[in-house]
């Protein structure tokens, strides 16, 4: 997780660096820290805290001519979220100086190895490189001693180090965690994302796992090279250009990135309904449909929300293309594979492309030879680069960590594709499609109301929704947003689950929220709630006009019934939302998470 930045060039590199970090804070807010140049003093000056790093900004003053600097917003995985373990990280020398994202699985074994006679001053991982880096120096060149490290290092690791005695080079190594270069006229920029070098480089690389860079100041100039860990020059990879709009990434008036999210959901359906027009048709290309021919089943991957998106993507691929399909927790595939049919294809779905448990999956089962399939909000992304093809979602830059937008572009994207798959019987999507869209819209039209409902509906620290079928799924989603957020306990049950057990902590005023957009299942899912009204719950009724009965507390304008996720949805991420300010909540930055899972 975390994000990292590196900067060596004519800027003043602490705007860079800071400037990048505020980009990057969606990726890990726990603690920030920023060590940079500075050339009247001459010597590395280190500012670190836990908390954001608007504080890192505010709190010191940083001199016009600095040049060179590395930064990190901290994900903690080993140690607290305090000063002593924020980054960057100095060996026991102070010579070098790190910035880490990621994890050493091995530090441990390596500190009893090679460092026994280092004094560590934090608790985390990332401590062990510095050092190994230090200790392996006494012998060899910087280059070398960074080599041999990589070479002993297990785990995800994209890390920035600075020798202090060499203040015209910095140090980058790539394995598994995302890392970026960026390039202008006036310097050279590091990220973990893109979105840290806006302003600051005209054209950026991707990087490979297992890339060794060396960046350097020459006369006014400057330069990189890529070599592969023993120490062999890698051609550079493809230049890409710069081609963000700043628009995207603002607030756009509103008061949080989610509630933006959220309301450009209907946009979303419709970019992607343009991107995918064929004709008068929503379809694939045939380079992705042949990827299915002969395939007997298909294994969806994902995490969170994107599982989430998967379950639904499930009954597409079953309901309307007829293909079978399962969908796996990509954490609980990675350790425990199923037995796999051979003509299987694989699908892995991922808002940032850059999730670490999927990752490990997608690795996992090319090696096997399946074909893969990534669905993804980040065409550069890993995912998309590594699977043999991608498909994107459109959803424009996604900033809020509680994903919203990019769930119902990737069910609307897996609707399509299973669309174009099937055979017969298929969906008139574009009607249903924009059918879909004006629904949403109607909703998010009237979020004032849901903000009422949930000042007076929801008041427990408890809330559980119930669901049957594609309800039930949008139910695990919607449970997802309301913890996420507000920190509730909150649970997405099988209604006809309720009685088996999590109806033991109904009780009072607690909050049932059913969601009933398929007709089927109408009179059961009702029925369990008034099991749980029976103990005195307060019942809350999501539905759809043809579901609707008697008094429900918000109806939806209809849409087709494999499409009701992309509208039901909507008032459950509006539930959340209105809590989460309710609360005085930090909406866009909750608690413990980050935007972009690139740990194990
Ligand atoms: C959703 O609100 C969460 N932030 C999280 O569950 C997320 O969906 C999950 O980490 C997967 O991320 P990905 O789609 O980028 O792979
Ligand atoms: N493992 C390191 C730590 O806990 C880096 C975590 C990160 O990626 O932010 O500090």
């Amino acid at each position: 997780m975390c994000g990292i930045v590196g900067y060596i060039g004519n800027e003043k590199a602490s705007d860079v660096i800071l400037k990048g970090l505020e980009r990057l804070e969606y990726r890990g807010y726990d603690s920030c820290g920023i060590t940079y140049y500075d050339p009247k003093q001459k010597t590395f000056i280190t500012n670190k805290d836990r908390g954001r790093v608007l504080k890192l900004l505010n709190s010191y003053k940083y001199p016009d001519d600095n040049h060179f600097a590395i930064g990190h917003t901290r994900w903690a995985t080993h140690g607290v979220a305090n000063q002593n373990n924020s980054h960057p990280h100095f060996s026991q020398s102070q010579r070098f100086v790190i910035v880490h994202n990621g994890v050493i699985d091995n530090h441990k074994e390596l500190v009893f190895k090679y460092l026994n006679n280092y004094e560590f001053v934090s608790d985390t991982d990332t401590e062990v490189i510095a050092n190994l880096v230090e200790e392996f120096s006494h012998k060899l060149s910087i280059e070398e001693a960074i080599r041999k490290t990589i070479s002993l290092l297990e785990g995800s690791f994209a890390f920035l180090i600075i020798d202090t005695e060499n203040i015209d080079t910095l140090y980058a190594v790539k394995n598994k965690s995302p890392l970026l270069i960026g390039e202008s006229k006036n310097g050279i920029v590091l990220g973990s994302d893109v979105l840290a070098f806006i302003n600051y480089a005209e054209s950026y690389y991707l990087l490979e796992d297992n890339s060794f860079i060396i960046i350097k100041r020459n006369n006014g100039d400057f330069s990189f090279k890529i070599m592969d860990t023993i120490g062999f020059e890698l051609e550079k990879p493809e230049k890409h250009k710069m081609d963000f709009v700043t628009d995207e990434i603002g607030k756009a008036g509103y008061e949080h990135y989610m509630l933006k999210e959220i309301s450009e959901q209907p946009a979303v359906i419709r970019k992607i309904m343009s991107q995918y027009m064929v004709g008068n048709e929503l379809k694939v290309s045939p380079k992705i449909t042949n990827m299915f021919e002969g395939i007997k089943k298909v294994y969806i991957l994902a995490a969170g929300t994107s599982y989430h998106a998967g379950l639904i993507g499930r009954v597409y691929f079953e309901e309307i293309a007829k293909i079978p399909a399962e969908v796996f927790i990509a954490s609980e595939f990675a350790y425990n594979e199923p037995l796999i049919e051979p003509n299987s294809l694989f699908v892995l779905i991922s808002q940032s492309g850059e999730t670490a448990d999927i990752r490990s999956c997608l690795l996992n089962v090319k090696e096997h030879g399946f074909k893969t399939l990534t669905i993804t909000n980040v065409s550069s992304s890993t995912l998309a680069r590594e699977a043999d093809n991608y498909l994107n979602i459109f959803a424009g830059t996604e900033i809020a960590v509680a994903s919203t937008k990019a769930y119902v572009g990737q069910i609307a994207v897996l609707a399509i594709l299973a669309n174009t798959l099937s055979k017969q019987h298929s969906l008139d999507l574009v009607s249903e499609m924009s059918r879909a869209a004006v629904s949403m819209e109607n909703i998010i039209d009237k979020r004032d109301y849901i903000s009422e409902v949930v000042g007076c509906s929801i008041k427990s620290h408890d809330c559980f929704y119930i669901g049957r079928g594609l309800d039930y799924f949008v139910c695990l989603e919607a449970a997802l947003k309301l913890k996420e957020i507000t920190y509730m306990n909150t649970m997405g049950i099988a209604a006809g689950e309720l009685k088996h057990g999590t109806m033991a902590l109904i009780e009072k005023d607690v909050p049932v929220i059913a969601i009933i957009s398929q007709e089927h299942i109408n009179n059961n899912t009702r029925s369990n709630l008034e099991e749980a009204k029976a103990r005195e719950a307060t019942p809350l009724i999501i539905s759809l006009e043809n579901t609707s009965k008697g008094n429900d507390d918000i109806v939806l304008m209809d849409v087709h019934r494999l499409l009701s996720p992309l509208v039901t949805v909507i008032p459950a991420q509006l539930i959340a939302y209105y809590k989460a300010v309710e609360l005085d909540y930090d909406v866009d930055k909750p608690r413990n998470l980050a935007k972009s899972a690139t740990v194990e």
